[in-house]
């Protein structure tokens, strides 16, 4: 039999990426193969976001493309079985099949062990559809999810610790989405690990929706820290970097701080997300933390190792939003100084809490907002990026370059890094001096000198002396 062509289009967060992954390795003993392009797949999978109503609304114009490949696949006289997964999927489960007959299996994240099982039941009975929660058993505790590892990809790669969350911050649809906080037990963590590093990975990112409220069962049979999972994975021989996203400001354990201190593997680089610089805003968007909190929490990380930088996500234009809470923003972002940052203008989700508030932000002030808060934080991103210039910094080579003869990889800030050199390098962490930036991107040589200590993140002696701490 001919192998079965595969396309997966994933949307959203990391975790969509990764869940692409494991739905492609589930359906690889069935016959199917990657495919890059739609048209000529036997089975295309959406994997879906659901975070602003801009992401949600482009599964439908893609099904609507979808239709006319199907179509023209049946006049071919060959099928095409189309799935619409992730957050779409579990948000709005049938009715994506009523608003787009074109589809045939409709499934939520916590299903796609069953996507084999799904795609013989649509094929029998025209349609199929799960989207079930995992249900707590009678002490309440969650099943945890049988998440099979990945296969490696190349040298870096995602492993996933925990799902779900708990904070139910009043814009999010997540808690909805992908449902009550679970950890994985530290075992199965190390074991992915361990499997991966042994198929040539050489950076994990630990990825969920909240990974920092990790408290997944010990060796011991208790609940472990996520700090304490990091000084475990630190041990995996032929691991070098360690990386980790999202965390919440609220769950920053001394753990965490001080595998910061102590662990050379783990990347000094870390997305925290404040959304807003106003406690009014971060009150109403029920994030339980402070501005000032979180500065303290920044100062921490900071005191713990000097040469950490940091990103984060904001929202402006969240209802009721003044221009006074918006300035508290940008100085906010001015105190702390970022490395990178992504800003959202304020979608209202269908459900959430704050889809309820009236005071919406005119999208003329939400226009305006998002573009001086996106100004400053480039400025910012360029200013971090020019400090680059001229030093030695460690660079973990991953892959060829666009160019022949070019390896192309990352720093710890994950700031694409390229030289000039043989492909022997690759999976290899080396030290290369700098000598030009273009855009996002850094270009040197590979140096014979270890990498000098990295430089402050921009605005961190304005933020020591503010912070007082
Ligand atoms: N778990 C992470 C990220 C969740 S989603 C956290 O705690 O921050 C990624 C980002 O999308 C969020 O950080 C937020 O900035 C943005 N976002 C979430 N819901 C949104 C909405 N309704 N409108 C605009 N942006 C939103
Ligand atoms: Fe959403 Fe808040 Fe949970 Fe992040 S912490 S996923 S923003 S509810
Ligand atoms: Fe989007 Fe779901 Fe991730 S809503 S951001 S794909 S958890």
């Amino acid at each position: 039999m001919p192998p079965r062509k595969l396309h997966i289009k994933s949307y959203g967060c990391q975790m969509n990426v990764y869940d692409a992954q494991r739905m492609a390795d589930a359906l690889a003993p069935e016959g199917y193969v990657e495919t890059a392009s739609a048209e000529d797949a036997d089975l295309v999978i959406l994997n879906t976001c659901h975070i602003r109503e801009k992401a949600s609304e482009k599964v439908y114009s893609e099904l609507g493309r979808l239709r006319a490949a199907k179509d023209q696949a049946a006049r071919d006289g060959r099928g095409m079985s189309v799935v619409v997964a992730g957050c779409v999927a579990q948000a709005e489960g049938e009715e994506i099949i009523r608003r787009a007959p074109v589809v045939d299996v409709v499934v939520g994240p916590q299903s796609y062990h069953h996507l084999p099982e799904l795609l013989a039941r649509a094929k029998a009975a025209g349609r199929a559809l799960e989207t079930e929660f995992p249900v707590a058993d009678k002490f309440g505790f969650l099943p945890q999810p049988s998440r099979q590892a990945i296969r490696a990809r190349g040298i870096s790669a995602f492993v996933t610790v925990q799902e779900g969350c708990d904070k139910f911050c009043t814009f999010c649809v997540v808690p909805y989405t992908r449902g009550a906080e679970v950890s994985r037990p530290v075992a199965k963590i190390a074991e992915d690990v361990q499997r991966l590093a042994d198929n040539g990975v050489r950076e994990i990112t630990l990825i969920g929706q909240n990974v920092n409220a990790y408290h997944g069962e010990g060796p011991d049979g208790r609940p472990w820290p996520f700090g304490k999972l990091l000084y475990r994975l630190a041990e995996i021989p032929g691991i070098v970097r360690l990386r980790y996203s999202t965390s919440h400001p609220r769950d920053v354990e001394d753990s965490l701080i001080d595998a910061h201190r102590h662990l050379d593997a783990l990347m000094p680089f870390v997305h925290l997300p404040v959304q807003s610089g106003s406690d009014r805003i971060l009150a109403a968007m029920n994030r339980r933390h402070s501005a000032s909190d979180y500065r303290r929490v920044i100062d921490r990380f900071r005191h713990a190792r000097q040469d950490i930088a940091f990103s984060s996500d904001f929202i402006v234009g969240f209802p009721g939003e003044t221009e006074e809470d918006f300035a508290a923003t940008l100085a906010l972002v001015g105190q702390i100084g970022y490395a990178a940052a992504y800003s959202f203008k304020y979608s209202p989700r269908p459900g959430t809490p704050a889809a309820e508030l009236r005071e919406a932000v005119s999208t003329a002030d939400m226009d305006a907002r998002l573009e001086r808060l996106q100004k400053l934080i480039d400025s910012q991103q360029s200013a971090f990026n020019r400090t680059a210039l001229g030093r030695t910094i460690d660079v973990l080579f991953e892959r060829a370059g666009r160019k022949p003869g070019q390896i192309a990889g990352r720093t710890p800030y994950l700031q694409p890094a390229h030289v000039e050199a043989s492909d022997a390098i690759i999976g290899q962490v080396l030290p290369v001096t700098v000598a030009s930036l273009e855009r996002y991107s850094l270009f040197g040589t590979l140096a014979s000198i270890p990498a000098s200590p990295a430089p402050l993140a921009p605005g961190e002696a304005q933020f020591q002396t503010t912070a007082g701490v």
